[in-house]
């Protein structure tokens, strides 16, 4: 792979360069630019009368009830529940560790929301263009040209006592990066709600020493995963403590959940047979081009 310390990619697969400290360099250098975009260069956010992408800001997680329309809402359920059961929908049920129980943990059925499906599924591709999620997203990346990915997500719970490589809390990478999802049904306790420590996106030095130090476990082949993790059963005092800290993406069908990846969260403990579906935005920008575009 191409080593790029100026792009996005997680993490470097060098020995030396993350020794030398690659990572925790990249981490300080693009949350400066973005520090200095939002405080000195940002123009007040025009268009979001709801303020969600200002809490997301400083939060890290904001959510907007009663996002849609009823009308639109209904029309958005009906298309969905049709497109996540066609025959090209990406089932995965077995990408979390080597165990062939794994297989079962659970059913993770995913469809991309591109241009295939306009003519079939006109209400979902219509949402990806969403204005008001354009807009949050625009407003939180703080960059006007922006690129939003679209997916649908069905996650079907068959047995929790696998272990799921997404409930464990994680920092998906090392620069501010967003995410949405609006949720089809309640999601309730049992349906394992979203988790995030509020804040946890905020720049600290431990973080800055983190970085450094998974980013040499990864080169060095110990970790396989740049998305760096709290593994369960790791340390489960600090599991509980940051479980504690957490908010709870317990919300009704219809509301928008938008969170800063780049702090720590989590997949939630979903009972067996529970059923959690959402149409799911993100962006992945390069943070080091912030003000290029
Ligand atoms: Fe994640």
């Amino acid at each position: 792979m191409k080593l790029s310390i100026f792009s996005h990619q997680k993490c470097l697969n060098s020995v030396p360069l993350n020794i030398l400290g690659s990572q925790p360099f990249r981490y300080v250098l693009s949350k400066t630019l973005y520090w200095l975009k939002n405080n000195i260069f940002n123009k007040k956010n025009k268009n979001d009368q709801e303020n969600i992408s200002s809490e997301v800001i400083k939060k890290g997680y904001a959510d907007k009830r009663n996002f849609l329309s009823d009308e639109d809402f209904t029309k958005i359920k009906k298309e969905f529940d049709e497109a996540i059961f066609e025959p090209n929908v990406i089932i995965e049920k077995e990408s979390y560790n080597d165990s062939k129980d794994l297989l079962e943990a659970i059913e993770h059925r995913t469809l991309m929301i591109d241009d295939s499906v306009k003519d079939k599924y006109p209400a979902l591709y219509s949402l990806k263009d969403n204005l008001a999620i354009k807009h949050i997203f625009s407003n939180c990346e703080l960059k006007n040209n922006i690129e939003i990915f679209c997916r649908l997500e069905r996650i079907k719970v068959h047995n929790n006592k696998i272990h799921d490589n997404n409930k464990d809390f994680h920092y998906d990478t090392f620069h501010n990066t967003f995410k949405a999802w609006l949720f089809l049904k309640d999601v309730k306790e049992e349906q394992g709600p979203f988790h995030l420590v509020p804040y946890s996106h905020n720049f600290s030095i431990k973080r800055f020493f983190s970085e450094w130090w998974y980013s040499i476990i990864y080169a060095l082949k110990i970790i396989t995963e740049p998305s760096f993790r709290i593994e369960e059963g790791d340390n489960d005092k600090i599991r509980d403590n940051y479980n504690k800290k957490s908010i709870k993406a317990i919300v009704p069908k219809n509301t928008l959940v938008v969170a800063n990846a780049h702090g720590l969260h989590r997949r939630g403990d979903a009972e067996n047979g529970s059923v959690r579906e959402s149409v799911q935005f993100w962006t992945r920008e390069n943070p080091f081009k912030i003000f290029l575009k």
